[in-house]
C-alpha cells in the first residue's frame, strides 16, 4: 500500500524546519506520497481561513500528517482557530507521545530515556471556556472511557518498548473528582500488565522531580495540561525544544510535530533546529508505519551529526551550522 504524508507547513520556523525532515524523510522512504496543506495565522491574515478548505479532509485521508506549528494569539481573534488542535480533535489522536532522550549535546542529561504519555482530548483543553460576571471560566473534562483508553496506551508502550515503570501524574488530592478518577482508573487498567511497575506524584511533585532527578522517570501517564508543561520541561533536559518531538496518536492516524513553537525570535534566519521536526518523523515511522528500522536508521543519522558537534545556534554560539548545513550532515549519515 502506498504510504501517504500530509505536510502542514504552519508559521514562523515551521518554513524552515518542516521542509528538512521531509527531505529526510523522502530520503529514507522515496515512495511515500506527500500532499501539502496551507495552515497558520499566516495564511489566515492573508485569506481569513486558518487552514485550506479541504485541509482536514487532505489529512483525513493521508491517514498521517507533519504538521508545522501555527501562531496562536493569547486572546481572541474572530475566525481563527489553531489548525492543530482541530486535527488533533478531527483525527481523534487520543494519546501525545513525548519522549525525552539524552543526545550528545552540552545541555542535554546522560541517563535520561523517558517518555511522556498524555491524555490529548480532554482536561481543561476542551475550548469550554465561558465568560462570567467578573472573569471566566473553563470545564475540566475527564472521563472513565478516555483515561481507560490513554492508560492501555501507555501500558502497551511499556510492554512493546522494554519499559519498566508507568507513574500516573494527577492532583487528585485537590480535584479528587476529575484527577482522583484518573488516577484511579489507571491503577485499575494497571492490573491488566503486572509486569509493569506502577506509581503516582501529585503533579507539583513531579515537577519538583523533573528539576531535580529527571532520570527517576520512565513512562509518564498524565492528563493534557500536566503531560503539556512536564513534557517541555522534560524537553530542557533533552537538550532544548529544538531537540523534542511529538507524536499524537489515534486508531490507524497519527499526526507527528515537534514540542517546539514557532520561534519568532529566530524565524525566517535559517538558523532553527530542525532535529525535533526530523525525530518526530521517526517516531511516525515507528509508530503509525511499524517501521522500527527506517526509524532508527533516522535517529542513528541524528545522533551521529551531533556527536561530531554539528550544532546550530541553539546549542552553540559562535560557528553554528545553518538550518540547510545541518540539514546535509544528517543527510550525509542516512
Ligand atoms: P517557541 O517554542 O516558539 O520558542 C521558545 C524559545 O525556543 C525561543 O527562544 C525559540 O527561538 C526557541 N526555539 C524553539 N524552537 C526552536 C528550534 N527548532 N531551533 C532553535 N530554537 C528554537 O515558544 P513561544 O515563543 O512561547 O511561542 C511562539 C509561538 O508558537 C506562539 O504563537 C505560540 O502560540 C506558538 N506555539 C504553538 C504551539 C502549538 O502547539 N501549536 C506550541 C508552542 C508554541
Ligand atoms: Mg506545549
Amino acid at each position: 500500500m502506498v504510504k501517504e504524508l500530509c505536510v502542514i507547513e504552519g508559521d514562523g520556523i515551521s518554513h524552515e524546519v518542516i521542509p528538512a525532515a521531509v527531505l529526510i524523510l523522502q530520503t529514507v522512504l522515496p515512495d511515500v506520497r506527500v500532499s501539502w496543506v496551507k495552515a497558520g495565522y499566516e495564511y489566515f491574515r492573508e485569506t481569513g481561513k486558518p487552514i485550506e478548505d479541504d485541509g482536514l479532509e487532505v489529512a483525513q485521508r493521508c491517514r498521517a500528517v507533519l504538521a508545522g506549528k501555527a501562531s496562536s494569539p493569547s486572546y481572541p481573534v474572530a475566525g481563527y482557530y489553531s489548525p492543530i488542535v482541530r486535527l488533533r480533535r478531527q483525527m481523534h489522536t487520543h494519546a501525545n507521545l513525548r519522549p525525552t532522550t539524552y543526545l550528545p549535546v552540552p545541555t542535554s542529561r546522560l541517563g535520561l530515556d523517558l517518555l511522556v504519555v498524555r491524555e490529548n482530548t480532554e482536561d481543561v483543553y476542551s475550548s469550554e471556556e465561558q465568560q462570567i460576571e467578573g472573569g471566566a471560566t473553563v470545564l475540566k473534562l475527564v472521563t472513565r472511557g478516555a483515561t481507560e483508553r490513554i492508560a492501555h496506551t501507555a501500558f502497551r508502550l511499556a510492554q512493546s518498548s522494554g519499559r519498566k515503570r508507568v507513574t500516573i501524574v494527577h492532583k487528585g488530592n485537590v480535584m479528587p473528582q476529575t484527577d482522583g478518577l484518573f488516577r484511579g482508573v489507571s491503577y485499575e487498567i494497571s492490573h491488566q500488565y503486572p509486569n509493569i511497575e506502577t506509581d503516582d506524584l501529585l503533579v507539583d511533585t513531579a515537577a519538583y522531580w523533573m528539576v531535580r532527578e529527571p532520570t527517576r522517570f520512565d513512562i509518564i501517564l498524565t492528563t493534557n495540561q500536566y503531560g503539556d508543561i512536564l513534557s517541555d520541561m522534560a524537553a530542557a533536559w533533552g537538550g532544548g525544544l529544538g531537540l523534542a518531538p511529538a507524536l499524537n496518536l489515534g486508531e490507524g492516524i497519527a499526526i507527528a510535530e515537534p514540542v517546539h513553537g514557532t520561534a519568532p525570535d529566530i524565524a525566517g534566519k535559517g538558523i532553527a533546529n530542525p532535529t525535533a521536526c526530523i525525530l518526530s518523523v521517526a517516531m511516525l515511522v515507528r509508530y503509525h508505519w511499524h517501521d522500527n528500522d527506517t526509524a532508527q536508521r533516522i535517529e542513528s543519522a541524528v545522533y551521529s551529526a551531533l556527536n561530531d558537534e554539528n550544532y546550530t545556534a541553539d546549542l552553540r554560539s559562535s560557528n553554528a551550522l545553518s538550518t540547510e548545513q545541518y540539514t546535509e550532515e544528517v543527510l550525509k549519515r542516512l
